[in-house]
């Protein structure tokens, strides 16, 4: 079963309250999702595995600890994902950019696939993908779907909010892919929204509503 990560730093809890006041407009909500994919990007990485690489200081030959794998690839869902993306390209800043768009049907909610372009060696990165609500966990399942099937090495999922019905549908259906997140909140509402949640990512990001 994949482990589901809290990130309960304080840093990523205040910000994190900033952001779901209704109040708070475009500008500080992208600065805010861009700080918290910062953030929780740190504790995403923790575990990626590192070598011995001998370098030379300008006092003396030293072994030193590097990443084993520098392949990266951090592969938002569009559109709202594109607000975390930044954030986490600032941490890894080699780590390749794919996209995945998946357009939620408003009656089915089901997810339908309108975009796919990942990096061209997929095969030898691990994979963080990235979408601020994991709603009914549809979207995310069918993104990692597309993911598994170009071959990652592994994959990763963050998200800043969950529901806990996203959860776990994500677990039934990828119990191999670790879910990053900062709040497991209530529950969805009869419209797939996550309450208290933080209203539409997309709409709040852009500005669109
Ligand atoms: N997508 C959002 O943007 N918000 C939700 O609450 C659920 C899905």
């Amino acid at each position: 079963m994949s482990n589901v990560i809290v990130i309960d730093h304080p840093l990523v809890q205040h910000k994190l309250s900033l952001l779901r006041d209704k109040d708070t407009g475009a500008k500080s909500f992208r600065e805010l999702v861009n700080e918290l994919a910062l953030l929780m990007g740190y504790e995403v990485t923790k575990n990626l595995p590192l070598k011995d690489a001998v370098i030379e200081t300008p006092m003396q030959v030293t072994t030193v600890k590097i990443l084993e794998n520098e392949k990266i690839a951090v592969v938002p869902i569009l559109r709202a994902g594109l607000g975390m993306a930044d954030g986490i390209m600032n941490l890894i800043p080699n780590a390749k950019l794919g996209h995945i768009g998946l357009y939620r049907n408003p009656d089915t909610l089901m997810p339908t696939s309108y975009y796919v372009k990942l990096p061209i060696d997929i095969e030898e990165r691990e994979t963080i993908i990235v979408d601020p609500m994991l709603a009914t966990g549809n979207s995310a399942i069918e993104a990692v779907n597309v993911v598994k099937n170009a071959n990652s090495k592994s994959i990763r999922l963050v998200c800043l909010i969950a529901a806990p019905e996203g959860i776990e549908a994500m677990q039934k259906a990828h119990p191999d892919v670790d879910i990053y997140v900062a709040s497991i909140d209530e529950k969805l509402d009869d419209h797939g929204y996550i309450v208290p949640g933080l209203g539409d990512a997309g709409d709040r990001l852009f500005g669109t509503k």
